[in-house]
Formats: C-alpha cells, structure tokens, sequence
C-alpha cells in the first residue's frame, strides 16, 4: 500500500468513526439497525441486552447514546450521579407540564391540624396495580409514609412479619377507613392475608369490593374526564367522604377533576403541603401546570450521552430532529425516532448544555441517601462471590432503592461460596443463591435451609442438576458391587454427586445404611479417591474419627511441585482434579476407575478433559451398563436428577419471612415476565455481558422448597431427607453428637441398672 492509498485509509477510518454515533438498542431491532447501516446514516446500533447494559456502556465510552424511562433516569442518578451526561428530554406531546407527574395530596378546604390532622381519618389511592401513571412502589407510599410514619416501627416485633404487615398494620392506625386498592404484596398469599385482617384499608373501595379498584357509584362521565380512571375514583371518594379525608393523586387528574368534572366544589378543597398548610383550588391554581405544592415531582424520560461526546451529541439530535418532533417521510432519522424516542406522540425538548445525571434529577426530584433511609426490617445481605456478581448486585440493590422495594437490600462479595455460607450461618450475611452441589453441605454443615428454588427454563440443558457415575470404556466393571478397592473421582466432598453417589450405594447395600459418617463409608469402600476438601474443616459432615486421606491421594495439583510432593486435596483450581471438568480430568488418568459428576455442559468439559465420548460409559442407578458409549440423558441412568440451585438462608431465621417476600418483589419487578417494568434491569439475565452471575442465565422464577410439583424438586428434598434419616453409629455435627452421647450413656447405664436389677 502506498503512502496515498494509506493516508485515505486513515481519513476514511477517521472520518467514519467521527460521523458514527453508538445508539443503544434493546434486543436487536434488525429492520432498525439495517436501515442505520444505509449510507448516509449517522448512528450505528449498539445492541444491548437492557438498559442498564447501556448505561454502563455509556459510562465506559463504548456507547454513545441511550434512552432512559423516567425510572431508568432516576436510577442512572444514583449509580452514575456524574459520570454520564443527559442532552435532552422526551416528553408526550399532549404534554406542557415540565414534569412526568406531580403527586398532590387533596384534602377539604376547612382541613386543619396539617397531617395530624388527617388521624383518625379517611384515605384514598389510586391503587398499586394502576398503570397510566408509572408511580413506582415509592411514589405510591411517599404520602402514607410521611403521615402515618410507616418507615418508623421502634416498638414493633418483626419477627416472622413481612415489610408489607408491618406497613398496613401502621398505616390501619392511622386511618380508620380507605380505599387502597391492588395487590399490597408481590407475594399473593400475604397480599390475600393482609387485605382479610386490616379490611378497612379497603372499606371505601365500594361495597362488596374484594379491593381490587372502586366499584363506587362515579354517576355520568363527563366528556373529557375518564369516570374509570383510578385518579378520579380516589378524588370521587374524596369528594363523597369529604371531612377529614384525603386523596393521593396526580395533579394532571386533580385539574380534570377539578376544572371539569366537578368545577362548582373546586373551591371546596385543598392541596396539602408537605409543611401541613393547605392551598385551596382556585381556579387560579388549577389552571396552573404545576401543582402548588407536591410530594413527588418525577422527571421525564432522557436522552444519555457518554460524557466525552455529549456536546457533539447535542449538536448531532439538533441537526436529525431540529423541531424535537417526529419528522416523518422515509429517513433514518424517522427510523430512529420511531425506534427510540416514541412514535408521533412523543416529542425532544433539548437542554441548553449537557448536564450531569444528578444535576438534572437533583433539581426535580431527590431520593433519601441509599444507607440512610429508614426501614423497619433491616437490610438484606446478599453474599455475592465475585466482582462481577458485586457489580450485578450492586445495581439491583440500586434499582430496587429507587423503586422504593422493602426491605432493602445490601451486597457482600466473599470469595467463595463457602465463605457465604459461614457468613450466613454467623449471621453476617442473609442469603445467597447457591448450586444445588452445596445443598447438602448447606444443610449438614452451616444449618441452612431453602428460602425458593431457581426455576430454569425447561428446554435449557441447566434446568436440572443430573448427576451419572461414567466408567472409562476399557474398564472390566459392570455393577456397582465391582467398585469396591478401586479408584473414583469425586467433583467435591460432600458435594452433590458425592452425595448421590452414596444414596446409590445405601440403595445397592455396597455400603451400610447404618453407616453415617459418609466420609469413612465411602474413603472404606474404595481404595481410594479425590474428593476435594475431603480433610477441610468447611466440608465436615460429621464429627468423624475417620482419616479421611485416601478421599484426597488420587488428586494432582495443576502446577506439578518439583519436590515430587504432589499431595493436595484444595477445593479450588489449584486441584486439578476439583469440579466437574476435573472429574472427568481424574478419570482420564489411567490409575482411576470411576467419575461420579455433573452433566452440565458435558460435552465441552469432555473436549476439555481431552475424552472422546467413545471413550467413557454411564453405569446407571439401577446398576447395568448403559447399552451406549457416551453420554445420554436417559432418565433411568441418572443417580439425581434435581433441581439447579436454591437461595439459601439461615434455618429458622426470624426475618425468612420478609426475605421470601422481597424475593417475590424483586421477581415482579426484575424477573421474566413482569407487566409492571418501570426499570429494564433484569436478574436473570446476562449482566454486562457476562453470564451466569447471581443466578443462571437461564433461570426464569423462583418456587417455594416445599411445593414439591415437580420430580426435581421432590427428589432433591427426598435425598437430603434419606441423608438425614441416617441413625446408625456416627454421629452428626455437635449439637446432636451430645445428645447421641447422653442416649448413649443412658442406655449403658439403663442396661446396667437393668442387670443389676436382674440379679
Ligand atoms: C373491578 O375489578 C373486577 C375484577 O376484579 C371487575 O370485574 C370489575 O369490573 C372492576 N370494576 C370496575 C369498576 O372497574
Ligand atoms: C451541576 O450543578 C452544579 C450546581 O448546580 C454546577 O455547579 C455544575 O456546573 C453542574 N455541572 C454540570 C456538568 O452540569
Ligand atoms: C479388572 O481390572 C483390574 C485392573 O484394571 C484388575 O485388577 C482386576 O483383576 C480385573 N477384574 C476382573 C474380574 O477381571
Ligand atoms: C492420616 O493418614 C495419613 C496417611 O495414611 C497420615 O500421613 C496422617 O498422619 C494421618 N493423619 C492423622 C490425623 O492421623
Ligand atoms: C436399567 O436402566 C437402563 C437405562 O434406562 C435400561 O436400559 C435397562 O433396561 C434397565 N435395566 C433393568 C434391569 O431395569
Ligand atoms: C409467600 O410468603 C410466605 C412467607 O410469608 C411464604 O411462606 C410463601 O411460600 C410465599 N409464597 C407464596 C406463593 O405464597
């Protein structure tokens, strides 16, 4: 190439680039992103999996531009407060109001006594399931929280309430009649429960009304005023009840209202300040776009720009969308207006200059400092075991602050799962979302026991845990009775092919059911074996006089040591023999006879093991060979099949409660399917590209342990109840080894006595 040819390669590189603006997409919009690529276009698509992938790639600078619900904005705010730049913002055409939303406080005009006043009195909501205006859980409470002090609970008990009893109990207090209707709770169950004991939360809802709306009598519509509208119900409550009631409203409805339907009692009634004064509804103040005072004022919707471009990105919307309006015909810029900002009812206001996230929220609504606020149950411990899943964490933590979800919610990254589990055992930590590998060390070892499972998507190879026992092709074994004296390859001690693979054997009588110390049943049965952290005091199932060391002689380091010593049972990657690809590692060694492991990903931790899939056979629970080489999923092989994994808390933690309810909560609003999603953050997803944090990509929802529907989950609560029925000689951890040690005791002395007694 010569000097010339180069230089145009380089211009055209730069120019390009200059010319090119990074606009996140959510989900691929192919006709989108094919009509960008014409020429002539200005943006490129930058996919992204949700908005809060695009948020982070506009604050490291790979992303241009995005564009953020109302929520989303708030959200950026916290995370973000100053690292990424809002250029202009999208409102409804309809609308001349310099806000998404203003939430007022209506009361009567002879109201006195500010929220004092309101004791003893009547309140009306629009409702927790009204979706016209997008009021997050936070906006909906803002008005009850602030008088009735729902937030503050110094005597109350909360153990075994959930945060949404302890809020309606105070709330019920306060007022002595309401309409509150929707769901109070994401959890059906508490919500049905709730509405049944504090029924006059719901008793001006209409007669007979199960408080899922109002069923009062609205009388005739008025043109222009939507009688079905739950604004307008809540203020027709307020109307009809009058003294000493209040309704919780949006201004834009309390205008309609006021102005429209009902303009002769306007006059009567009143806007209640945050101070406790009171400003009557003239026709002055109705006419106003702005409420005279509000409780929330919510920012419209944004355009984001990365911070370095922002300027660049102001001048470049001004040129595609000069009037901020859809300029329709057959463009790009018509595509992307369409695509991003909205169809014909949406419209760009710009900003003068970029400001910073907070700078622009900061001035219209502000959020209490996140380690601040008040909460009767105390924040959540999530134990995270990477930065990766901190980071994921962090932001669902920050989304479900935003939105107002309670209780809240803290993150601790630990290194390992077993340092979360000690956490929550000492109490340092609540819960984490955890294999069903550790399920029975969870529960033998560190008392833990399941607040949900994790559902998978059923067509997904990780649905399930199936664990197999694979022989290596050439072996001269053919039952589970030829195991004995040989060499066998675990994934973990007390893991749960390791557990499995003891069901199996009590099942076969290869080893004795009345044998409980499953270290010494299994390190007796075989000649030896690597079941990492055999000798680690973390994985002790039992108090065991068994030396467990030849559970440990079959594994190798990674990094041979020179001195010859290569004695290591590590439960981490420094065994090279640790986990399911080493399983399969160990039985490629030509010393060993068996692997007991995982089918998760199979086939690639084969290639990895350096294995043909000609090479091995699965010998099956009911103890022939599979009729093939390789791996099937033929039911009848498995020695599990169970469920993937469970969140895990504290056994008989008196908070479980509320956790399992913050669970439903969160799942709501961040989960699969979810009608209600004001913040597109999604826990079940891929997270900032990488997979498989805090929960598999794959999962879809949470169940509850105990509603054993399906066969995985009965028969992963069936193992560990086989496991835990063991009452033979062994005895398990120390609270019950005493009480095994005075039965015992008992019984010498009872049979002595007996002898005595005898002779
Ligand atoms: C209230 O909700 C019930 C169902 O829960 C529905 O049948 C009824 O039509 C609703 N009433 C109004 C006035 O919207
Ligand atoms: C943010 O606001 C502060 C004070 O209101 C102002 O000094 C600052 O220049 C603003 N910064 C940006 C980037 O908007
Ligand atoms: C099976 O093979 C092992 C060595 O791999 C050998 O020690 C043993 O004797 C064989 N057993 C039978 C029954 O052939
Ligand atoms: C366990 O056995 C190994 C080898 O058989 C021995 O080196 C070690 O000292 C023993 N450990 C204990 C605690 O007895
Ligand atoms: C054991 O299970 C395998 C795999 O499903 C099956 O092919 C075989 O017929 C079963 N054998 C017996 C004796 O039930
Ligand atoms: C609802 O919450 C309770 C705890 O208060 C829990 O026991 C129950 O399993 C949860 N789920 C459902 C679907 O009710």
């Amino acid at each position: 190439m010569g000097f010339k040819e180069l230089l145009a390669v380089i211009l055209f590189v730069g120019y390009a680039t200059a010319q090119n603006y990074r606009v996140c997409v959510v989900n691929g919009n192919q006709d989108l992103c094919a009509a960008l690529d014409n020429a002539g276009s200005q943006a490129v698509c930058d996919n992204v999996r949700t908005k809060v992938d695009c948020a982070l790639r506009l604050e490291r600078g790979s992303a241009d531009i995005g564009v953020f619900s109302e929520e989303e904005t708030m959200l950026l705010a916290h995370q973000f407060p100053q690292q990424t730049h809002v250029v202009a913002t999208i409102r409804d055409v309809s609308r001349q109001e310099p806000f998404a939303f203003e939430a007022v406080a209506i009361v009567s005009g002879a109201h006195t006594g500010g929220f004092e006043g309101l004791r003893g009195g009547k309140y009306c909501h629009p409702g927790f399931d009204q979706t016209e205006q997008r009021w997050s859980p936070r906006v909906l409470k803002t008005f009850e929280k602030l008088v009735a002090r729902t937030d503050r609970c110094p005597d109350t008990q909360t153990d075994r309430k959930t945060a949404e009893e302890i809020e309606v109990d105070t709330l019920s207090k306060f007022f002595t009649s309401a309409c509150r209707p929707g769901p109070w709770s994401a959890n059906t169950t508490v919500d049905a429960d709730l509405k049944s004991r504090y029924s006059s939360l719901c008793s001006l809802c209409g007669d007979n009304n199960p408080c899922t709306n109002y069923s009062i009598d609205m009388g005739v519509g008025v043109t222009g005023v939507q009688n079905n509208n739950r604004h307008i119900q809540a203020l027709e409550c307020l109307r009809v009840n009058n003294e000493r009631t209040v309704a919780f409203v949006a201004w834009q409805h309390v205008r309609e209202y006021f102005t429209i339907r009902n303009p002769q009692v306007a006059t009567s009634f009143a806007a209640l300040c945050e101070d406790g004064s009171i400003r009557i509804l003239t026709s002055e103040v109705l006419n106003s776009l702005t409420a005279p005072c509000s409780f929330v004022k919510q920012p419209w919707s944004t355009i984001v720009a990365t911070r370095a471009r922002s300027a660049e990105v102001l001048t470049r919307l001004r040129e595609w969308w000069p009037n901020g309006v859809n300029p329709g015909g057959n463009t790009w810029h018509t595509t992307l207006f369409n695509s991003i900002i909205g169809g014909n009812n949406a419209r760009i206001y710009y900003q003068d200059v970029p400001v910073t996230n907070l700078n622009y929220t900061q001035s219209i609504r502000s959020l209490p400092g996140i380690d601040s606020s008040s909460s009767c149950i105390p924040a959540r411990r999530w134990c995270t075991i990477s930065a990766q899943e901190h980071a994921k964490c962090n932001w669902i933590r920050g989304a479900a602050y935003t939105l107002g979800i309670e209780p809240s919610l803290s993150c601790q990254q630990k290194n390992n799962m077993f340092e979360c589990l000690a956490d929550i055992r000492d109490n340092t930590a609540d819960f984490v979302v955890s294999a069903a590998n550790y399920g029975y060390l969870a529960r033998q070892h560190f008392r833990l026991s399941p607040v949900k499972l994790v559902e998978n998507s059923r067509s997904s190879p990780s649905s399930f845990t199936r664990v197999v026992a694979l022989l290596k092709e050439s072996s001269n074994i053919t039952r589970f009775e030829n195991l004995r004296g040989r060499k066998a390859c675990f994934p973990e001690f007390g893991g749960l092919s390791y557990v499995a693979f003891v069901r199996t054997a009590h099942e076969r009588s290869i080893i004795s059911s009345s044998e409980c110390d499953y270290s010494r049943a299994v390190g007796e049965f075989f000649d030896s074996a690597c079941a990492p952290g055999a000798l680690d005091n973390s994985h002790a199932l039992t108090e065991s006089t068994y030396n467990a060391t030849n559970l440990c002689t079959v594994c190798k380091p990674r990094v041979p040591v020179p001195s010859g010593d290569d004695f290591v049972c590590s439960f981490d990657d420094t065994n090279k023999y640790y986990g399911n690809v080493g399983s399969l590692s160990c039985l490629a060694d030509p010393d060993t006879d068996i692997a007991f492991l995982e089918l998760y990903n199979i086939d690639a931790n084969l290639r990895t093991a350096g294995l043909q899939p000609s090479q091995v056979r699965m010998l099956c629970r009911n103890n022939t060979l599979a009729l093939t080489t390789g791996v099937t999923l033929d039911q009848n092989c498995l020695l599990a099949f169970v469920v993937d994994s469970e969140i895990l808390a504290r056994r008989n933690d008196p908070l479980a409660n509320s956790l399992n309810v913050l669970l439903d909560t969160l799942d709501l609003h961040f989960g699969f399917v979810s009608n209600s999603r004001l913040i597109d953050l999604r826990m079940y997803f891929a997270f900032d590209g990488v997979s498989d944090l805090l929960f598999r990509d794959t999962a879809v929802g949470m169940s509850e342990p105990n509603g054993a529907v399906n066969e995985p989950t009965r028969n992963y609560n069936e193992l560990f109840q086989h496991l835990e029925s063991c009452t033979g000689s062994a005895s398990p951890l120390p609270g019950l080894a005493t009480k095994n040690f005075l039965s015992i005791v008992t019984l010498i002395v009872t049979s002595v006595m007996t002898r005595i007694l005898m002779f």
